[in-house]
């Protein structure tokens, strides 16, 4: 009688994860996020969770923990403010053992509704929040790229994390961007550098967000050293979406990384509970952006997708015209953590869309290199220079070969077994 029921249990069990694998394969069309979805099994496999679970330790424990799995709708977990300061994903910790599965880690991209897809998109055009410390040359190439490449651009909005300099002043005003000057006093003391970036993220959003959105207008929150290598829109880049972001480097996180995040005028109602604040879930920490997993928990109804990535390993005259090659060779000369042998390249997960966006990482700060002032020179002067550059005409087709061949890179996300000779050849 026991026995069976136990095997009862088991097969019970057996049946959720199975309808779990079955509700991944269904949705997932895409090959490289069906990678990840395994990749993700695999690691939360061997953790020895489902295995932990597998083992019946008694019969109300059993049915607690599939109750916690499969409870979607409720997300109320323990929480605590009390966060850890990880400014660099890859030292996101976990500091506690979790008995369950957090659902937090098993969210994937939600395609939006047949009605959406057939709906209009919103016409209201884009409105780019960047967020820079002082450093007015990135501001200024930032700017510069904006300008020349957003199609269907509205307005810039500059959020500035240090008193106005008369520089960066000039850079605003040369590229039509409005100036926010982030109330410093705002700031906790001895804030890092993940609570600086979380609290004028959160900042911007409550002080400018509605009056886009309510205008039919999306919002895409830059980091300041992200800028995009070829002409997008905000009507391709979400492809129907409410929202599309770069998804958090991080081995098991399922959220917005902060420094890449559109969002469609659909979040109009809802943007207040939009948070890009770092979080603890069952005794792991979560860097900036982690509260946006609350966000999709909440709202089953917000479709999002996750940009792709790659990393430029080598330099290439035949991308972007070489423009980028002093700042490729700048980080694999100064990086010595493999998994940054090169920059962070986000590209739209979307057939209709060419958007690709360059991350010159650990630019906007000083916090992992000093004296960066002479490559943020170099890429400002190098892009100038180039057919981007003010007094040149690109030419179209120069950039489509270049989004194509990024397109065919193997995607390389932040993600997985990123030892060395995988990811830099040794
Ligand atoms: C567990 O199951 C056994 C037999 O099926 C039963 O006797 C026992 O009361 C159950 N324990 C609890 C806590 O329900
Ligand atoms: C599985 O986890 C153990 C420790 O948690 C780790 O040492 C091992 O490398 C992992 N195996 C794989 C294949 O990831
Ligand atoms: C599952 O959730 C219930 C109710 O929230 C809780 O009492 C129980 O301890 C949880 N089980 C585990 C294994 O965390
Ligand atoms: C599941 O969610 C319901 C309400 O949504 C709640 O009452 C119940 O306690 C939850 N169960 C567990 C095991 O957390
Ligand atoms: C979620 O479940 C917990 C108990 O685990 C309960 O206290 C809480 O009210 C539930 N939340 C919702 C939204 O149902
Ligand atoms: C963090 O939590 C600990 C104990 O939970 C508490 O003593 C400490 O004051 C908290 N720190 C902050 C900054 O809230
Ligand atoms: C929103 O629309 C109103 C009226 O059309 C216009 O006056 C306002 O400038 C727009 N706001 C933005 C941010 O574009
Ligand atoms: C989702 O549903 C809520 C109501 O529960 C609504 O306010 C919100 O606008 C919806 N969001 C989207 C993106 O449709
Ligand atoms: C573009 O041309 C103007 C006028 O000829 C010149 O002043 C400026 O320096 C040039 N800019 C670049 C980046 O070459
Ligand atoms: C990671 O990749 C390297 C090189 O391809 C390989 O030697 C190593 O065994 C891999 N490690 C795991 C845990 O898969």
């Amino acid at each position: 009688m026991e026995i069976s029921r136990h095997t009862h249990i088991k097969i019970i069990i057996l049946l959720v994860l199975i309808a779990i694998l079955f509700y991944y394969l269904l949705i997932k069309t895409n090959t490289h996020e069906l990678k990840n979805t395994f990749k993700v099994f695999h690691h939360i496999l061997n953790r020895s969770r489902i295995m932990e679970m597998l083992v019946p330790v008694s019969n109300v424990t059993i049915l607690n923990r599939i109750g916690n799995i499969t409870n979607r709708t409720n997300t109320s977990t323990k929480r605590s403010i009390n966060t850890t300061i990880t400014p660099d994903p890859s030292t996101t910790t976990t500091t506690g053992r979790p008995t369950t599965i957090d659902i937090a880690e098993l969210l994937v991209e939600r395609s939006p509704s047949a009605v959406r897809l057939k709906a209009k998109a919103p016409t209201g055009g884009l409105a780019v929040f960047l967020f820079q410390t002082e450093h007015y040359i990135l501001a200024d190439l930032q700017l510069y790229l904006m300008r020349k490449l957003a199609i269907d651009l509205v307005a810039l909005e500059l959020f500035i994390d240090r008193p106005l300099t008369p520089e960066m002043c000039d850079v605003a005003r040369a590229h039509r961007a409005k100036i926010n000057i982030f109330p410093t006093d705002r700031h906790r003391a001895n804030a890092g550098g993940s609570d600086r970036n979380t609290a004028i993220v959160n900042w911007a959003i409550s002080l400018k967000a509605k009056k886009y959105l309510g205008n039919g207008t999306a919002i895409l929150l830059l980091d300041g050293d992200v800028f995009p290598l070829s002409p997008f829109d905000s009507v391709t880049l979400l492809n129907s979406r409410d929202v599309v972001c770069r998804k958090h480097p991080a081995l098991f996180a399922r959220f917005c990384w902060i420094g890449f995040i559109c969002l469609g005028p659909q979040l109009y109602d809802t943007i207040d509970h939009f948070n890009v604040g770092q979080t603890m879930r069952q005794g792991k920490s979560y860097d900036s952006g982690g509260k946006t997993i609350e966000y999709f928990l909440k709202y089953e109804n917000a479709s999002f997708s996750w940009m792709r990535e790659t990393i430029f390993l080598g330099t290439d005259k035949d991308l972007f015209w070489g423009a980028m090659d002093q700042d490729i060779k700048w980080i694999s000369q100064h990086f010595s953590r493999c998994d940054k042998c090169g920059p962070e390249i986000f590209l739209s997960p979307f057939d209709v869309s060419n958007a690709v966006f360059y991350h010159m990482i650990s630019a906007t700060s000083e916090w992992r290199f000093g004296g960066q002032g002479g490559r943020r020179l170099s890429i400002h002067d190098s892009v100038m220079q180039s057919p981007y550059g003010p007094n040149k005409t690109y030419s179209m087709s120069d950039i489509i070969a270049s989004v194509r061949k990024v397109q065919q890179m193997e995607l390389i996300p932040f993600f997985g077994n990123l030892t060395c000779e995988r990811i830099c050849g040794g």
